[in-house]
């Protein structure tokens, strides 16, 4: 395992790493990544989360091609090189995806059960979950990305392909694997913080 990284280089760098090895990984590192998961803040510690870790490779086949044509809504197209650049990897991760070690489902009970809806609050008691496994998957040196086109495109046949009862909604996919040769984490692209945080009304600057 490589050295461990602080926190805030961890926060970020945690990039969207999809180019990754198709070499297994131990087992041993993706219980680290679950494990980090379920430190998570969640709705009245409650924890209605849980995780399928796929390596069967015919039910990866299976979710690639369904991913594969999964499209990413309009309000993530490209809009710039950055943007231009994301796509391509998401593109790339799309063609591979049935190469990479471990998939981790990570699914959501919604609260009031089978036949109800989701809704942000409800997402607000997995995500937390999903982005500290992130963050240790990046400790670990580990590529991932949070992908939600399964959820988009064919969420009913992936519970069914993997067996997670009704009342659960699929939050993310999250790929996990070595970074392919050539890739690694490296600084965000973001807006300023000055440009999205107001100092007690809207619109006005903070710092002052
Ligand atoms: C709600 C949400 C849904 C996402 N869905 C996908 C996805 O389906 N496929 C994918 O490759 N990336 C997905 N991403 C990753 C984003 O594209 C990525 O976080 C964003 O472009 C910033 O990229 P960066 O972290 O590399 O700077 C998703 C991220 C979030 C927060």
């Amino acid at each position: 395992m490589p050295d461990e990284i602080g926190l805030f280089e961890a926060m970020y760098t945690q990039r969207a790493l999809r180019y990754i090895k198709a070499d297994p990984i131990p087992d041993e590192l993706v219980k680290k990544v679950i494990e980090a998961g379920i430190r998570a803040p969640n709705g009245g510690n409650q924890q209605r989360w849980g995780f399928v870790v796929i390596k069967d490779r015919e039910v990866k086949l299976k979710v690639a091609e369904r991913y594969k044509d999964t499209d990413r809504p309009a309000h993530t197209r490209p809009a710039d090189a950055s943007s231009a650049r994301n796509d391509r990897s998401a593109n790339y991760l799309a063609e591979h995806l049935a190469d990479v070690p471990v998939l981790v489902l990570c699914c959501v009970r919604r609260p009031g059960g089978e036949g109800t809806t989701s809704d942000i609050g409800h997402g607000a008691s997995i995500y937390p979950a999903v982005q500290n496994m992130l963050l240790a998957a990046r400790g670990l040196g580990l590529a991932s990305v949070l992908t939600t086109r399964p959820r988009r495109g064919f969420e009913k046949e992936m519970k069914e392909w993997v067996g997670v009862p009704d009342e659960f909604d699929t939050a993310a996919l999250l790929p996990l694997g070595y970074p392919a040769d050539g890739y690694s984490y490296g600084p965000t692209t973001r807006r300023p913080m000055e440009e999205v945080t107001y100092l007690e009304r809207w619109g006005e600057n903070f710092p002052s």
